[in-house]
């Protein structure tokens, strides 16, 4: 059987940083709401120039750019996932494909099903690959999450992308062939067409959330999955690090492992990483955790980690893989930090005008943005409904 797995990575995430310890002070709450209560710490924020598919552009780019030409032809399908598209008919996998130069032999396409869909992606890729081993996938994740000012969503939003090159000769991680499923239709979260901010029922969703986990992991259990204390570590959906706190620890007594609260967050810990400072990236969430844990640990090859990715609505999958020696030297951590660390702060008042003010025009008419961003890829306007794209350069 071909071996699948991810073969190299990128990511990028927006230009600006805010913290939640001024959002508290704003609304005059105790921060430890925040910091304590839903684990976040700040959120990035992306500038005018920033949308989803220059994140999605931006997160490839340097990982295409390391391919050998051979491997660079062998990218015959790109899915883009995300919640926070740019058009109701045009996929953003056209966009990002214009902007990485790939070959005009391409499947492009966009794929949404909530924060689930990189997962999504990531089954369609191991499919395509397991017909074709001689090909790879690139998928991205990508999602701006937005919610209304003043909602209790205030403070879970954020954004970033996560790329993965799939393929049958993986340098990170290899996939197990046990997937497990779970789908009930719930309103825990959703956006109409007509909002540019999510709907959401909070409350709802963490109980959803935890349902979902539970019968994703008995089909995962009953597919050939792997025993839950086999698993060094699980990478779970992360709208905020708490959540995933709090589906571990009922996941842990639903299977009886004995290991304390306290056992538990500490296994986890590493994977809350970066999303405490970038926040909830929907679709990338749990690439982003993936992503803190490779690029810190230093003793995870032949170790087998435990994914949950989870998407309003609602839909989870429980999958598995092991870490490759190789990781070590694939890895890109100083990139990652360097991008999370040059982001600029913004106070209050910044933030708010750019997360809600930013440029959305319904009529038609033109405007360029400023050029504010750090990305390689930014957008420069709009004009006729059309959205132009440009490099930074
Ligand atoms: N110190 C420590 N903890 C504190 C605190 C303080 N001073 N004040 C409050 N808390 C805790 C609360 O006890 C609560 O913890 P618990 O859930 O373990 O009981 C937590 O902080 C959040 O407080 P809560 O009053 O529930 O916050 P909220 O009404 O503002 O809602 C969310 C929080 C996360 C539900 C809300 O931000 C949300 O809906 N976000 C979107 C989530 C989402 O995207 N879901 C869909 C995808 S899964």
């Amino acid at each position: 059987m071909t071996t699948i797995g991810i073969e190299d990575y990128g990511f990028a995430t927006g230009s600006r940083r805010f913290e939640l310890a001024d959002l508290a002070e704003h609304e005059g709450i105790d921060a430890n709401k925040y910091l304590v209560g839903i684990g976040q710490e700040a959120f990035s924020v992306p500038t005018f120039d920033e949308d989803i598919v220059t994140l999605a552009a931006s997160a490839a780019t340097t990982m295409i750019d390391r391919l050998s030409p051979d491997a660079r032809d062998s990218i015959r399908t790109l899915i883009v996932a995300t919640e926070s598209g740019i058009d109701q008919s045009k996929a953003a996998a056209i966009y990002v494909h214009e902007l990485l130069e790939l070959g005009p032999h391409v499947r492009a396409f966009e794929i949404k099903q909530a924060c689930y869909g990189g997962t999504a992606a990531l089954a369609t890729a191991q499919g395509i690959v397991a017909r074709h081993p001689d090909e790879r996938v690139l998928i991205v994740a990508t999602d701006i999450a937005r919610y209304d000012p003043d909602s209790s969503g205030e403070a879970t939003q954020g954004g970033a992308a996560v790329a993965l090159l799939i393929s049958a000769s993986p340098r990170i991680l290899a996939f197990d062939k046990a997937q497990g499923l779970s789908t009930e239709d719930a309103m825990d979260f959703w956006r109409p067409n007509y909002r540019t901010t999510a709907r959401v029922d909070g409350r709802l969703s963490i109980q959803v959330y935890i349902r979902q986990v539970l019968s994703a992991w008995d089909d995962y259990s009953g597919h050939g999955g792997r025993p839950f204390t086999d698993l060094h570590t699980l990478c779970y959906h992360q709208p905020f690090t708490k959540m995933a706190s709090k589906a571990h620890l009922k996941l842990a007594r639903h299977l009886e492992s004995g290991q304390t609260p306290s056992d538990l967050d500490a296994q986890l810990a590493p994977t809350f990483r970066y999303n405490r400072i970038v926040g909830n990236s929907y679709t990338a969430s749990m690439y982003v955790g993936f992503l803190g844990l490779i690029e810190h640990a230093d003793d995870l090859a032949g170790r087998a980690l435990g994914f949950v990715s989870y998407g309003s609505g609602a839909m989870c999958e429980v999958f598995s893989g092991e870490v490759l020696p190789t990781y070590l030297k694939t890895r890109h951590t100083e990139a990652t930090t360097a991008m999370l660390d040059a982001r600029q702060p913004v106070d209050f008042a910044t933030y708010r005008e750019l997360y809600y003010g930013y440029p959305n025009p319904t009529d038609g008419s033109a405007f360029e943005t400023p050029h504010d961003t750090s990305l390689p890829f930014r957008l420069a306007g709009i004009d006729h409904d059309e959205r132009r794209y440009a490099t930074s350069a």
